[in-house]
């Protein structure tokens, strides 16, 4: 794998693990230092949860405004204890009994220690235990928690390898450690807690029916049920972006049943499922997330393939959403948001959205 020069990479094979480079980035956590580690959805950008300059070098790395609060990562219940006021709630401990150590965040009571900027100033903490052995590794070796975005510049695309994470922030890290590519591919699902519900609020690797059958209390999706009651910071409609300028279709859209018109004869990607659509203007370029029968691997590479096909400079990306539950929700929420919300539903529209980016 090759690395900008500079970039100080370490890497570290989570089947044989190197214990002194386990020790190393301990060390450099430990003394203020920001890392990036791999967790099973995407890579971090981790520092000491309790390290108030620690914490806002990550925000001055990611270029993250101060308002949009981090989640801190734990390796079990005595690291838990220091970030959350209390024991977990009846409902979020169901939640993590069931999909801890994994990809589900909970937002909780924080701790009257943990530093204010961790949270945004906010009275809860989201707070998970990962499963990637290299982080749960570094966690157990500092023995205190980490905060971690994901380790890409603001509103761009996560990372979910090394090199990607150098590409964002090569010259910002103390250390990036490689453990090859992420497993999940999706970020954590984020979930927060009314007196009588369980909120999902942001969409992940775990699915809303998945939580369901799980939770105790009914489980709600932020964007369908609560759009303006339980709004969460950063949730941003801009985010998870490509630098091309990218429109989002439904499936349907390139049926051929309507006629083409008005759409540009070149300069798009076209971003689907399958070979070749059959109904596509013939001088697009074409790209494939994947097969939607495989649809754990569209979610593993597809911020790898966002960027790739942003790498090739298109003057537009059209993205085609899964229109699928389960993972799907995930994705399309992430492709939409990479098309910053621009969904078209025909051709007019299409042609229409790609006239004005
Ligand atoms: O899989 C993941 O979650 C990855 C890995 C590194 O753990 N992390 C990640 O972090 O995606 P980040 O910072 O890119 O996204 C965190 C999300 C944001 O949408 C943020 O608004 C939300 O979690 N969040 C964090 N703290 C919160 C809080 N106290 N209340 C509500 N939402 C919160
Ligand atoms: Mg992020």
């Amino acid at each position: 794998m090759s690395h900008a020069p500079g970039a100080n990479v370490v890497p570290i094979d989570p089947d044989h693990l190197d214990q002194r480079a386990v020790w190393r980035v301990a060390e450099v956590l430990r003394g203020g230092g920001i890392v990036a580690l791999p967790t099973e959805t995407v890579y971090g950008l981790g520092c000491h949860a309790f390290d108030a300059k620690a914490v806002a070098r990550v925000f001055a790395a990611k270029g993250r405004p101060a308002t949009d609060p981090l989640i801190v990562h734990v390796d079990g219940p005595a690291q838990l204890a220091t970030v959350t006021d209390g024991p977990l709630p009846g409902a979020a401990a169901a939640l993590a009994d069931a999909f801890w150590p994994g990809p589900l965040t909970l937002v909780v009571p924080r701790h009257p220690a943990l530093p204010p900027s961790v949270t945004a100033g906010l009275d809860r903490v989201a707070v998970r235990a990962p499963s990637h052995p290299v982080f749960v590794a570094v966690l157990a070796e500092c023995g205190f928690p980490i905060a971690a975005p994901s380790a890409n510049r603001f509103g761009h695309v996560s990372p979910t390898s090394a090199a990607h994470v150098v590409t964002d922030l090569g010259d910002e890290c103390d250390l990036i450690v490689d453990s090859g590519p992420c497993e999940r591919g999706l970020e954590s699902t984020v979930v927060t807690f009314t007196d009588d519900a369980a909120v999902v609020l942001r969409h992940g690797a775990v699915t809303i029916e998945a939580l369901r059958a799980a939770c105790p209390l009914p489980v709600l999706d932020v964007r369908a049920d609560h759009r303006t009651a339980a709004a969460s910071p950063g949730h941003d409609e801009r985010h998870y972006s490509p630098t091309t300028p990218t429109v989002a279709v439904r499936a349907a859209v390139l049926d051929g049943a309507t006629p083409l018109d008005g759409l540009p004869a070149s300069g798009v990607t076209y971003v689907g499922y399958r070979d070749r659509p059959p109904h596509l203007p013939a001088g697009w370029a074409v790209e494939s997330f994947g097969d939607l029968a495989r649809i754990e691997d569209v979610a593993r590479d597809l911020y790898a393939t966002l960027r790739r096909v942003d790498e090739g400079q298109p003057e537009r990306i059209v993205v085609e959403l899964t229109g699928v539950e389960g993972l799907g929700r995930a994705i399309d929420d992430r492709l939409t948001r990479a098309a910053s919300s621009r969904v078209t539903d025909d051709v007019g529209a299409l042609a229409a959205a790609l006239a004005r980016t």
